[in-house]
């Protein structure tokens, strides 16, 4: 966030938005990789998706609602499947779970990674197999750990010299062993498009190779009965477009994962290089394909490994964004306008919809940008420069920071706000005791409810006196 005396985000004034931001010549057309892939406007402009009418959507469901294009999530998860031929691909639960999504997933062939006991509770429910899943989490409580080993799940993610005690105590008590990956932090933090091998050891994840303390969790795992050590597992960033950043990653836990070997006299069948692929927003993103992924993967962990003459471990990572977020859009309907005069003469026009920060934190959170379209109408009208508001009692309850819109927008109009399938309504809140929105599943022209709307019955049956 930049600082301004009229408040966060009130500096970035201008006539024509973000350098990156192209006036449209037709506002109501569509960036199409902005899009999921059975996304179209018919020639009234009404947005459509998987041939379902987004006032339909509206008039039955409400606003603000999550539309995911299921064909495209299941499409997307397909694709890090089949590139990933020989791998392990666990979809990043954490992006966004529910029932619905984690079949999806599992029915396309992936596994599935959670982080807390909440999110176990929904992939058990789903009827994902146990051994298919993997728990992580920094700080896993003793009744999380007690399930997972009760369940069965595949592996433990180990993230702490505490928690090797707590998994290994639980374990002898229940009489089980634990399979366990140990998190290691490369030094290596990496985001679209650089990454920085330096002084990222700052942070709450894993355990650092540099200081010793993955070397001193492995030996310690090895010792005691109560595990099976699987690999390593190292998760390097967010929103990275390339495989740059894995290069110096793999060659760091590709040499703890050797020294494991020669001094310790175990060989890891496994390892783990995590997710953060990357996914378009706005038209300044250009993602790798998953296939150009695993390629770029596969080069670097062969080559680091024939270097070190060490045989390929079974080799998995765990997508998430990049398989949930760009299947979905948010539908808001616009409740208020106003013109805002900026230096130099120029105007900003508010458009403030029915949701906002409780629907989407990440604008707010992340300063991340989003781009949208009128979704219920065509209009000819000039395009102007906008930005999208919620309805929270927070000047910086922005959903999309810029946007050229037609200056017609008016009260009643439906917006859409693409790429908000990963990571909103999993993070999404109930600010101002707004009820959190649906989530709608479209696919083959029809519309069916995945996660209902809650409703201010929800919201108060909490609130005990
Ligand atoms: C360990 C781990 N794996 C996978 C992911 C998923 O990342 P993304 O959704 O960016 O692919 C995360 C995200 O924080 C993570 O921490």
């Amino acid at each position: 966030m930049r600082a301004h005396e009229a408040g966060a985000l009130h500096g970035q004034a201008g006539t024509r938005g973000p350098a990156w931001l192209a006036r449209p010549e037709d506002p109501n057309a569509l960036v199409e990789h902005l899009w999921s892939q059975n996304v179209t406007k018919d020639d009234a402009g009404v947005l459509q998706v998987g041939g379902v009418r987004v006032d339909e959507v509206a008039a039955t469901y409400g606003t603000p609602t999550y539309v995911v294009d299921e064909s495209d999530l299941r499409a997307r998860a397909r694709a890090f499947a089949d590139a990933f031929d020989g791998w392990d691909v666990y979809y990043a639960g954490k992006a966004f779970l529910c029932t619905a999504v984690a079949r999806w997933v599992t029915e396309e062939g992936l596994k599935l990674d959670v982080c807390t006991g909440g999110e176990l509770a929904v992939a058990l429910r789903a009827g994902v197999d146990p051994a298919d899943i993997g728990l992580h989490g920094n700080n896993k409580s003793v009744p999380e750990i007690r399930q997972a080993l009760e369940v069965g799940v595949g592996k433990i993610i180990v993230d702490s010299f505490e928690e090797i005690d707590r998994i290994s105590a639980l374990a002898s008590e229940l009489g089980v062993t634990a399979r366990v990956m140990v998190r290691v932090t490369a030094g290596v933090e990496a985001h679209t498009h650089e990454y920085i091998a330096t002084a990222h050891e700052d942070q709450k994840f894993g355990l650092s190779i540099t200081e010793g303390d993955a070397f001193e969790a492995v030996r310690r795992v090895l010792a005691d009965p109560a595990f099976e050590l699987a690999g390593l597992h190292s998760h390097i960033g967010s929103q990275i477009f390339d495989t740059a950043g894995f290069e110096v990653a793999a060659h760091r836990v590709l040499a703890l994962h050797e020294r494991i070997a020669v001094e310790l006299g175990h060989v890891c069948p496994e390892m783990d290089l995590g997710g953060g692929y990357g996914m378009a927003y706005t038209t300044q993103d250009d993602p790798a394909t998953p296939a150009r992924l695993a390629e770029g993967l596969r080069t670097i962990v062969e080559r680091e490994c024939r270097a070190a003459g060490l045989a390929v471990p079974r080799l998995s990572i765990e997508p998430g964004r990049a398989i949930a977020g760009p299947s979905t859009f948010t539908l808001y309907e616009v409740g208020t306008t106003k013109e805002v005069a900026l230096d130099g003469g120029a105007t900003r026009r508010y458009v403030a919809v029915d949701g906002g920060m409780s629907d989407n934190i990440r604008t707010a959170l992340y300063d991340a940008d989003y781009s949208c379209t009128l979704a219920s109408r065509r209009s000819d009208a000039e395009p102007v420069l906008s930005r999208v508001v919620g309805k929270h009692c927070e000047a910086g309850d922005i959903v999309v920071k810029d946007e050229f819109l037609p200056g017609d927008v008016a009260p009643g109009d439906l917006l859409a706000v693409p790429g908000t399938g990963a990571y909103c309504r999993s993070l999404a809140s109930t600010y101002n005791h707004v009820p959190r929105a649906a989530v709608v599943a479209v696919r083959d022209g029809e519309a069916r409810l995945i996660v209902r709307r809650e409703t201010t019955d929800d919201l108060l049956r909490l609130d005990v006196g």
